[in-house]
């Protein structure tokens, strides 16, 4: 058992492998934080606690005048509501009566082998080689019989805690949550932590900040009804001092697609709180007596060996922990072409068919029929919510086009935008009722288009029917699943007044159920998932998404920031990446390289290249087979910062028993009779030696001389080339 309950002591010490997560009931049964760091043994780390009168911080009416017990002073595991802890709140909840305050106290617990499954929400799943162990701890009010369920799953091997919390209404009359947080992390001393977070915009994901923590609110948030391309749903707290290879990193990543919240606190005494879940500004959920409601699971990480190990705790665990699909690792996945870039709207069955023609030249093995197939689809102004084939393009219907391009040896991928309707549809047309739209007031378009209320059982089970109605017509062995605005208009017609502070996580939950509907039944279907780029790449999405489509930017150059910051969470083969004809200054190998950080593909009209563009191509897609194991399965290793003014950005996946690596070096930037320049490997067996080919030069070295010296990049080379390093241990 990973998790070990001393009972004189009353602490709960949750072990990975290589951490220790302690929790105690102490003082009036109020449940404190101890500790989250390194192993320790399970001694009783209450110690660290001092406990001094505090002026203005209140004391429990039951500490008896005890001026020193303040709950705005102590480590807290979730927090109360108006009993005297001022700092930012784990949940607020309106009671029966009108009231707002919440005192949880420990009431019970259990513990059981495997990890706990949330109502409604995805979590992470336990494989055969896991050891996975759960806390379940009850806090209570006497007063409302409010209880909170505090969730754990320790995931020993993965150095994993997944946490979440579930509110339970014991009372008589119902209740209101105004905010309900799926984690509370409380640190004694957060003066020298530096938040990290990827903040982004539309195509310009996940770029990465650090700010040192300073006394007030930092606040981390999603309102779109989407995790968005602005905010990641993804944080760290880590060491001022940490880099790459050295000191504490906290990683907190929320399973949830919708609006969210991170926020940490650097309080009066250095103390730092960080609480992260349903973003609580236009929330407000109704739990009647005897009800539930279950907070997003969020995944969390510790290392003192900084930012690589953090991020290879997340890659392996999203490799193995999230999704089921059988295209995670048993099954390669194909070299894929789209046509978004390639055609937009128009094209016909006869054009699919000649750009997969000249793309199986080129090694590519599937290709994705984008937006425009359905309904009346000639621009963005029509036709969303009618999935039915658009007899005017597909002019031979759907089976007879996949067949076509079966026989050609290639797979065949589609396009779906679930979540929304034009106003020129037939759906909009039956139902208009089904957008969303506030009483009184016209919709917020976006992209032309409307959101339907995904919160209704009726559009849940639309979409559900035709979508499979399509998948189910022919031979399909990939879908694009997009989202193309943010969510506004928060009103559903089936709920009411007093429950339309539910509409944005009931949409979330809707959606998921959506997904179960569609994804989960068909596991011989690949699916990817894209929200105009990466606006909803989270944890939550990679349950379902073997892959999400990082950013609707193929500029390889802007790829280059997008893949290192999606990096520190997210693994190499979560991350679609295509070769497309922007920045055409930029050598179309280079293009492929920078795409090999990702999942490979193109997105362009291949009967556009030349023969010598189609080879080159040709021989790129050779070297997506050769390194596929490397980059879907090694660990990734970022070599450079490309956020500093760097001539070369480089990177590195290496295999599990470091005998193959591969060094991917980019050159950004060639200044006239430069400096030779040389980059560090990393991860290599020491005393091994490696062949190393990539540059036109062979050469044997050994790890540490790689490690430690580096590579010489050559320099008398064209702008924008880039290398790549194969590095073998040849004895
Ligand atoms: C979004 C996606 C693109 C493409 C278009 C189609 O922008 O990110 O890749 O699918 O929609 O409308």
């Amino acid at each position: 058992m990973a998790i070990i309950y001393n009972e004189k002591k009353r602490t709960f010490s949750l072990h990975t492998a290589k951490t220790t997560y302690q929790l105690k009931i102490g003082n009036l049964n109020y449940v404190k934080h101890l500790y989250y760091g390194a192993t320790i043994q399970d001694e009783d780390l209450i110690y660290l606690v001092r406990r001094y009168d505090r002026g203005f911080s209140g004391n429990p009416y039951e500490s008896l005048k005890e001026r020193t017990f303040s709950l705005d002073a102590q480590p807290q595991e979730f927090t109360t509501q108006q009993q005297g802890d001022f700092r930012i709140n784990s949940i607020e909840v309106q009671n029966a009566d009108g009231s707002f305050s919440f005192n949880g106290r420990y009431r019970s617990h259990k513990m059981y082998k495997g990890a706990f499954t949330l109502n409604g929400l995805p979590t992470a799943i336990a494989t055969e080689n896991d050891t996975v162990d759960t806390l379940e701890l009850v806090i209570e009010d006497s007063v409302t019989k409010i209880q909170v369920t505090l969730l754990y799953s320790v995931f020993e091997e993965a150095d994993i805690i997944m946490r979440a919390a579930r509110v339970h209404n014991g009372g008589e009359g119902e209740i209101s949550l105004k905010r309900i947080m799926s984690v509370n992390m409380d640190y004694m001393n957060g003066r020298n932590l530096d938040l990290v977070s990827l903040p982004g915009r539309y195509g310009q994901e996940r770029q990465v900040e650090r700010q040192p923590l300073t006394h007030h609110v930092h606040k981390i948030r999603s309102g779109r009804g989407i995790s968005s391309h602005q905010q990641n749903p993804f944080i760290a707290l880590v060491d001022r001092t940490a880099n790459e290879e050295y000191g504490s990193c906290y990683g907190f990543s929320l399973m949830y697609s919708g609006s969210f919240i991170a926020e940490v606190e650097l309080d009066q005494y250095d103390q730092a709180r960080l609480v992260m879940g349903i973003n609580d500004r236009l929330f407000s959920y109704v739990v009647g007596p005897g009800e539930d409601f279950d907070t997003p699971a969020v995944l969390m990480t510790y290392t003192h060996k900084g930012l690589t190990k953090m991020s290879h705790n997340y890659h392996n665990f999203f490799r193995n922990n999230l999704n089921r699909s059988k295209f995670v690792k048993d099954v390669k996945r194909p070299i894929l072409i789209n046509t978004w870039e390639a055609a937009f709207f128009d094209f016909d069955d006869e054009k699919l068919v000649e750009i997969a023609k000249a793309a199986r030249d080129m090694g590519v093995e599937m290709i994705v029929m984008d937006d425009g197939w359905f309904g009346k689809r000639d621009d963005d102004n029509s036709g969303l919510g009618d999935w039915v084939v658009n007899e005017k393009k597909i002019k031979c219907g759907l089976p007879k086009l996949v067949s076509q391009i079966n026989d050609l040896g290639m797979k065949f991928g589609i396009w779906f935008e679930p979540e929304m309707v034009s106003e020129d549809s037939d759906l909009f047309r039956a139902h208009p009722d089904w957008a969303m739209e506030i009483p009184g007031r016209r919709a917020v378009r976006s992209r032309n288009q409307l959101v339907l209320d995904v919160s209704r059982r009726e559009v849940q089970d639309y979409l559900i029917r035709s979508i499979n109605g399509i998948l189910d017509s022919a031979n399909i062995y990939y879908v694009k699943w997009d989202i193309n605005r943010a969510i506004t208009d928060l009103w559903s017609n089936v709920l009411p007044a007093d429950r339309q502070g539910e509409i944005s996580h009931r949409y979330v939950l809707g959606l998921y159920r959506v997904m179960d509907g569609i994804i989960k039944t068909h596991p011989d279907i690949m699916f990817e998932g894209c929200a105009g780029g990466g606006g909803r790449f989270d944890s939550a999405m990679l349950t379902y998404f073997v892959q999400y489509w990082s950013s609707d930017n193929t500029k390889p150059l802007d790829n280059l920031k997008l893949h290192y910051g999606s990096s520190f969470v997210y693994p190499v083969c979560t991350m679609g990446a295509h070769v497309s004809t922007a920045s055409p200054m930029v050598p179309i190998e280079t293009k492929a390289a920078i795409a090999m950080c990702g999942t490979f593909g193109y997105e362009l009209d291949a009967t556009k290249l030349s023969k010598e563009e189609i080879e080159k191509c040709r021989k790129m897609s050779g070297y997506y087979h050769k390194f596929y194991d490397l980059n879907f399965f090694g660990d990734y290793y970022r070599l450079t910062n490309p956020f500093e003014p760097v001539n070369l950005v480089a990177w590195e996946c290496v295999a599990k028993d470091k005998k193959k690596a591969l060094l991917t070096v980019v050159t950004v930037h060639l200044t006239v009779n430069g400096p030779q320049e040389y980059i560090k490997c990393k991860g290599l067996l020491p005393n091994r030696k490696y062949r190393i080919t990539g540059d036109g030069n062979e050469w044997t070295a050994t790890g540490m001389a790689l490690m430690h010296a580096g590579v010489p990049v050559p320099r008398e080379i064209p702008e924008f080339t880039a290398f790549l390093y194969h590095l073998e241990v040849i004895d």
